[in-house]
């Protein structure tokens, strides 16, 4: 633990930069921060390294790879057809936290993309990713960098907490500025299709296309790697509407946690012995905290955690299912 800790130190800032990327042209995993969690990479035209990946965080390896570029100019080097509405995607949010499907190029290995003729393809926005993307000149195959099933990471404390002794670095790049995975949006059909809520909402995405997009209502286990029970804490959580959670709370002890965003919540657990975590009401605010708040309960006393359920609306849509996932049992 305390060496490759020590290793983060040295890794953060420009220096740890050049590390980072020697490190990943020798064919090694290097945990990378981007605005969304943080990824575990490896050199996406390396299989052996991308199927490194698999084994430090006991992923099956049919699950596919999201691979990162630094511009949109290289999309065309993972993927054959492009069309045109990926272009205005891309223009208006790359780099940031949206994921392409397209058909994947002949040369992208069927490790990277779990053996699907397609492949994922996301310019992030965090400017420690980007310059290391830069300075290889490759795309970076990364997943979320947690053990399989668990919460993902948003600081590199995090990374180290779950992958510590199974990778060769982590560059620090401080706490994730969006903390959800990216909306992944397939692009292979001809009407877009999300097939991972995210920041980007669907609102956003037919605003700038003038087009029906579609997002199934319903969980789709139909892409191997999008499974029901993932993002799980350790400790059993329960997602209640604020009425049940109100009406539960006498009930508590010393060893419920509660999160909470209501004003209705706050004063009820007030001057009450309970590990409380109140998050933010405005969403993007939610979200960036929400992984990083699940982290620090699930290394706490607390044996379950009640969490008052977010807002319905369209906007947290990827909180709701993150949650819905984290809670399923
Ligand atoms: O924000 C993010 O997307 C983060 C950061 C690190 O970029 N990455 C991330 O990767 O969340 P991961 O592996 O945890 O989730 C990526 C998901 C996979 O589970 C899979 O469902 C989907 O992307 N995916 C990747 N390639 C695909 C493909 N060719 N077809 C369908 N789904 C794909
Ligand atoms: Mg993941």
């Amino acid at each position: 633990m305390e060496k490759l800790f020590k290793d983060t130190e040295k890794l953060a800032g420009w220096d740890g930069l050049n590390q980072a990327a020697e490190l990943l042209q020798q064919g090694e995993l290097v945990a990378v921060p981007t605005e969304t969690v943080y990824g575990l990479a490896a050199d996406a035209r390396q299989p052996e390294a991308v199927a490194k990946i698999f084994h430090a965080k006991g992923r099956p390896a049919d699950h596919p790879l999201i691979v990162h570029i630094a511009d949109v100019a290289e999309l065309s080097e993972w993927t054959t057809t492009v069309p045109a509405y990926a272009h205005t995607l891309a223009a208006a949010f790359w780099p940031g936290p949206l994921t392409f499907i397209l058909p994947k190029a002949p040369h992208v290995s069927d490790i990277v993309t779990g053996g699907h003729p397609s492949v994922g393809v996301r310019c992030p926005s965090h400017p420690l990713m980007l310059a290391l993307l830069k300075q290889l000149g490759t795309g970076l195959a990364a997943p979320s960098a947690n053990p399989y099933k668990k919460i993902s990471p948003t600081t590199a404390e995090q990374v180290l907490y779950g992958l510590n002794g199974k990778i060769s670095a982590v560059l620090d790049g401080g706490a994730c500025e969006v903390g959800l995975e990216s909306t992944i949006v397939d692009l292979t059909t001809d009407t877009p299709r999300i097939l991972r809520a995210g920041p980007i909402t669907r609102q956003q995405l037919e605003a700038v296309l003038g087009c029906t997009v579609e997002q199934p209502k319903q969980h789709s286990e139909a892409v191997s790697g999008n499974v029901k029970a993932h993002y799980q804490p350790n400790t059993p959580l329960l997602v209640l509407p604020q009425a049940e959670l109100l009406a539960k709370l006498h009930t508590a002890n010393e060893k419920t946690a509660v999160m909470y965003y209501s004003e209705q919540v706050a004063l009820q657990v007030q001057g009450q012995t309970l590990l409380t975590l109140k998050l933010a009401a405005d969403k993007a605010r939610y979200a960036q905290s929400l992984y990083y708040a699940l982290h620090q309960l699930d290394q706490s006393e607390a044996n379950e955690i009640w969490l008052e359920q977010p807002p319905s609306d369209d906007a947290w849509s990827d909180v709701q299912d993150r949650l819905a996932r984290a809670a399923y049992r």
